[in-house]
């Protein structure tokens, strides 16, 4: 099967030769553009591309897409989105005052999305779980990752990433999961933490490896969850069974997290609100991936921001994410989230864009499928509406200016 698009007014994101590894520090503010050009897909891969005058003309499908825009689809290596319920009345309870923080104190946030995620049946959570899919892949994602986390217990775990496995198997969208159990200290064992972390590693975690339900294991590394000795405990446990670390951390408090993440090559670490400059240092070197999730901030209204501008010169790649969540994130609209990059970071359009597609394909171990627009990689595109610069796409914040997605080189599915 082919199709071939051409007049494209900008080809964004393009390699011509051996796909990246990453793009970190100043090489972030550049981005490989053709213009008034045409792109090839077949059976579902990246054929050919390059300038319209030298453009094909014995293909089969012919797209003419003069005045749009062309890129990979985005690759959004962090999400929550299987989830049963959501919050509005922590929203409300912020805007009278609360904090992120103390609502979960009070057993609220991520104990609130448990109990409703544990009532809900496999069922319902496909269902739910496939509309936000539907959803997201309308703003331009064509990969995603996806926790569990809203379990909390060893049946509803294994709910959650059994929810996964079967989107995996019927959605278009490349999807890997992350087994979170240790995303909060359920109430049961409030005074025996080492108790549920025990069940997260002797029990969930062997069966989950097991029925091969999770391609990495995550901790949320904080004051109101788990620390640092946990962390490694389950980073280790982790590894052991072949499940890479990627590690919420550095939301609220720098406490350990980025140096224990890095040292068991953790291959990403998420949120990185608060930073310090040796934790920047620490992550220089390393194997793992900077990921920020700027509409957590935003949606929780608090005011520190990722440092991306100290990390870029500091010469780390950063990938993007959405963290679309209950609690912290209620959307998975990656624009807004490039909008964000650019307004509340000063994350240039060009490095917003890297950090949306070749970095977040990284963060999910796809860089050698996914993230740019090379031969041989899969066909997951999007066109966008009549645009003139890339810069647009996080100008227009909140407006989605993805006309059309195309996965693995299909536009009707
Ligand atoms: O990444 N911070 C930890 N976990 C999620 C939010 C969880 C929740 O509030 O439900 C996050 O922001
Ligand atoms: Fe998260």
């Amino acid at each position: 099967m082919q199709l071939l698009l051409k007049n494209i007014h900008h080809l964004v994101q393009i390699e011509e030769n051996k796909p990246a590894k990453w793009i970190a520090g100043k090489d972030m503010a550049t981005l490989s553009i053709i213009e008034n050009a045409y792109l090839l897909l077949e059976d579902g891969l990246i054929a050919d591309f390059g300038k319209m005058e030298n453009c094909p003309t014995d293909a089969r499908e012919v797209l003419d897409v003069c005045g749009k825009m062309v890129f990979p689809c985005w690759c959004d290596s962090h999400t929550h989105l299987v989830f049963a319920a959501t919050r509005e009345q922590e929203f409300r309870d912020r805007i009278q005052g609360l904090t992120y923080q103390e609502i979960a104190e009070r057993g609220g946030g991520i104990l609130n999305s448990a109990r409703r995620l544990q009532e809900s049946s496999e069922e319902e959570l496909l269902q739910s779980t496939w509309e936000r899919l539907q959803e997201i892949k309308s703003f331009g994602t064509g990969a995603v990752e996806i926790k569990s986390g809203y379990g909390l217990t060893f049946e509803s775990e294994l709910k959650i990433l059994r929810v996964v496995q079967k989107l995996k198997k019927t959605s278009d969208l490349t999807i890997k999961a992350t087994f979170l159990g240790a995303h909060a200290i359920p109430l049961k064992y409030k005074d025996n933490r080492k108790g549920y972390v025990d069940l997260v590693v002797e029990k969930m975690l062997p069966t989950i490896a097991e029925e091969d339900l999770a391609d990495y294991i995550d901790v949320f590394c904080e004051k109101v969850a788990f620390t640092v000795a946990e962390t490694e405990r389950i980073m280790e446990a982790g590894a052991k069974l072949g499940l890479r670390a990627k590690i919420h951390t550095n939301q609220f408090n720098s406490m350990g997290g980025i140096e224990a993440s890095v040292a068991h090559n953790a291959l990403s670490v998420d949120h990185l609100e608060v930073l310090n400059d040796a934790e920047i240092a620490a992550l220089q070197n390393s194997k793992t991936m900077p990921t920020l999730l700027p509409s957590a901030p935003f949606f929780i209204n608090d005011e520190h921001y990722p440092p991306a501008r100290k990390m870029l010169q500091a010469g780390l790649p950063l990938a993007l994410a959405t963290d679309y969540n209950p609690g912290s994130t209620p959307s998975g609209n990656m624009p807004f989230v490039l909008s964000l990059a650019c307004i509340k970071m000063r994350m240039l359009p060009e490095e917003a864009i890297n950090a949306a597609t070749i970095n977040g394909a990284y963060a999910m171990e796809l860089q050698k499928e996914l993230g740019s627009i090379c031969r041989g990689k899969k066909a997951n595109i999007f066109i966008t509406k009549p645009i003139d610069s890339i810069s647009r796409i996080p100008y227009s914040f909140g407006s989605n200016l993805v006309e059309e997605v195309i996965i693995g080189g299909k536009n009707k599915s």
